[in-house]
This record gives C-alpha cells, structure tokens and sequence, in this order.
C-alpha cells in the first residue's frame, strides 16, 4: 500500500500516527512532494522543497523474535540506496551507521523510529534523497551536502527512482529478516569508510579515533589514540 501527500509535515511523523491503518504483513510506502516540517537525526531539520527530492517513510511491523536485527534494518536501506546509486552510475560511500555520501557530502539520510503495535513493533524507516536539488539550496544546508543533480549536471525523474528504491529496499528486507545481516556484511564493509581518523559523538562525549572496522553484527569499531579498539552500537560521525 502507498499513501502519497503533496504535502506534509513529515511522512515519519504520519506514519507514526496512521500506523494503526496498515496491513501487519506488508510494508506500507508514505511519500511526499514536499514536508513542512522534515526530520532529521538529532532533531535537526530536514530540507523539503517541493517536488526536487525523494521524502519517503517505509514501515512495516517485526515480532520480538527479530528484534536483535533492528540496528541493521536502517543500513540494509542505506545499501540499497548505495546499491541504487551505483547502478546510476554514482560512487557513493555510506558514513556508518547510515548516512550515504557522494564525494563526501551527504546526500541521502535515514531516520529509524519504532513504535508498540500490540505484541508487534512498528518501524518508521524514512528516507531523505537529494534527487534535483540545486547548487544554490545545497549551500544553505549548514553541513556537505550534495544531490544528483549537482554531482552529474544531470535531472532525474524522482517516481522512477522512488519505485526502483522500494523494489530494492523490499528485496533487501526480506533476505536480512529470513537470513539476518550476514548477506550484506561484505557489501556494507566494503562502501563504508574505513582508516580515516575522525571525531566521533556517542554516550555524550566526542571520541577520537580512526575508524577500524565494522563487526559482524554491523556494529563500529573505533581504533582510540590508545590505541584500544571501542566497539559502538550508535553514534555520529563528525565529519
Ligand atoms: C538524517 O540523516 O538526519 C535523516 C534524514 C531523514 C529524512 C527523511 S525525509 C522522509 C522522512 N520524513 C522525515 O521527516 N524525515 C525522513
């Protein structure tokens, strides 16, 4: 099922309160042409102009049992907006744990909420792409971001690719819930940045390190000055 606004304050937050209408063994598809109020990780704002982007929420409901694969199911849609980009042509890198980059700059991001649905949890998985934003609205956003239109000089027509990326991300989903996160593994270690020296933000500090490697369980690990590695399970890359 898709439910498509002109316009919205945000499709996570109509998700969010309009979960009770969709089918429990289904993913329901909400989109928009634009959001007046879009959302980002750490509250902050997400950019929403009219009909340049791609502003989509997938949500479905997963039992207790499959709980353990919640931190993975946001990096699963990163892959497939990577595996996406790919195909287009793009080389993109995904900035763990799931924000996919071009030439270092952002330009999709994914915000993962969950909320109780009798015996189920509801996930609200959202996703922001920069399709055919321009230049100039690129540089208002007060960090490196980048759309498709500004790295290929090309436009794109955001429906295709919307209906490519639920083609994929629904794909993708299934075999992580049949057969957990270890089909992704190589692919996920491959496209996120490794040996880069960073400052990362998790449990209310900065950490400084170098990225090192990505566990089995998709799970960081940040090589510290002392040279001790730190696993995290969360956190932002400040970079
Ligand atoms: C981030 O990188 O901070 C996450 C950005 C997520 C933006 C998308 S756009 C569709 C959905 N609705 C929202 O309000 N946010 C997400």
């Amino acid at each position: 099922m898709r439910y498509h606004f002109a316009s919205i304050d945000s499709t996570n937050t109509w998700a969010k309160q309009n979960h009770p209408l969709f089918a429990k063994n289904q993913i329901t598809l909400v989109t928009a042409d634009t959001q007046t109020a879009g959302r980002g990780r750490f509250n902050r704002k997400w950019e929403s102009p009219a009909k340049q982007n791609i502003y989509a929420t997938f949500s479905f409901f997963v039992p207790p049992a499959q709980y353990a694969l919640l931190g993975n199911i946001p990096q699963v849609l990163a892959l497939s907006v990577v595996e996406l980009l790919t195909d287009m042509g793009f080389h993109p890198k995904l900035k763990w744990p799931n924000d996919v980059l071009i030439a270092e700059k952002k330009v999709a991001g994914i915000l993962c909420e969950t909320t109780r649905a009798d015996s189920l949890l509801c996930i609200i998985l959202g996703v922001g792409l920069n399709v055919n934003m321009p230049l100039q609205h690129l540089r208002t956003i007060d960090r490196p971001a980048t759309s498709l239109l500004a790295e290929s000089g090309l436009t794109y027509d955001v429906e295709t690719i919307i209906e490519q990326l639920q083609q994929c991300f629904e794909k993708n989903l299934n075999t992580l819930l049949l057969k957990g996160f270890s089909p992704f593994l190589d692919l996920f270690r491959h496209y996120v940045f490794t040996d880069k020296k960073i400052q990362f933000h998790a449990n209310n500090r900065i950490w400084e390190g170098k990225i090192h490697s990505i566990n089995e369980d998709g799970s960081l690990n940040l090589q510290l000055q002392s040279g001790k590695i730190k696993r995290f399970l969360s956190g932002e890359m400040l970079f």
